[in-house]
């Protein structure tokens, strides 16, 4: 895919439904107060649950209707695990809940470090059954890619054959590190953003995702 100027694998989805777009938008502002911020984050989550989850195989299923019976479409038996990175990537989680509501939820705890912006993993639990999943890492921010790439390699170490990277906000150069270092990653994003600055936050970005959801600034 070739977005301004960049060439991306087509493992990447870029989410540019208008109301999307739209959201977003909202969602950069700096006047956004927390409890909006949080109800935009869960909302664009299950907006791009809806594109993560397309390829889903379906089924057939009889169904009684009030006038007659007729063959309908269910999904067939797909096992996912929703593991948000935390902190910024629980913001998400209740939205992909409403559209999967059988999901199990893994968490992998990450932070940067503020001066060399690696990742510090400092706790991680995930379902038993987790190598039979599909699995969606939830984090709105992907910036130098340290994180999700992490928490990519932990989810391949437990055995996870099915891994896609649902992000509100991507710099290209985290998009390219997450797509070279995996060769099977799926990533969706709603925006693509111009850059990383001096301290590895995007340009124009949101700022700071976590302590926006949570308030914490
Ligand atoms: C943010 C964000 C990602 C990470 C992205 O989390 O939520 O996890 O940074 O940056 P990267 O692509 O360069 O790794 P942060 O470490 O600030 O932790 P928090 O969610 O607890 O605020
Ligand atoms: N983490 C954030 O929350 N925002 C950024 O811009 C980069 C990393």
């Amino acid at each position: 895919m070739e977005y301004q100027g960049h060439e991306f694998d087509d493992r990447l989805t870029l989410v540019d439904h208008p109301m999307v777009q739209h959201k977003v938008s909202i969602l950069r502002n700096k006047d956004t107060g927390t409890k909006q911020f949080r109800e935009l984050v869960r909302e664009l989550a299950l907006f791009e649950g809806y594109e993560a989850t397309r390829d889903f195989p379906l089924e057939p299923v009889e169904v009684d209707t009030p006038l007659e019976r007729c063959t309908c479409q269910q999904v067939a038996g797909k096992k996912v695990a929703i593991v948000p990175i935390l902190r910024a990537g629980l913001g998400m989680v209740d939205g992909i809940l409403d559209l999967i509501p059988s999901a199990r939820v893994g968490h992998i705890g990450m932070y940067r470090d503020p001066e060399t912006h690696e990742p510090h993993e400092y706790y991680c639990k995930l379902p038993p059954d987790v190598a039979h999943r599909t699995c969606l890492i939830v984090d709105p921010m992907l910036a130098t890619g340290g994180s999700a790439t992490a928490a990519i390699d932990y989810l391949r170490k437990a055995g996870v054959s099915d891994i896609r990277l649902l992000v509100l906000i991507a710099a290209p150069e985290g998009i390219k590190a997450v797509l070279d270092h995996d060769d099977k990653v799926r990533v969706f994003t709603c925006a693509i953003d111009r850059q990383l600055n001096e301290s590895a936050y995007i340009l124009p970005g949101l700022g700071d995702a976590g302590d926006r959801i949570f308030g914490t600034k």
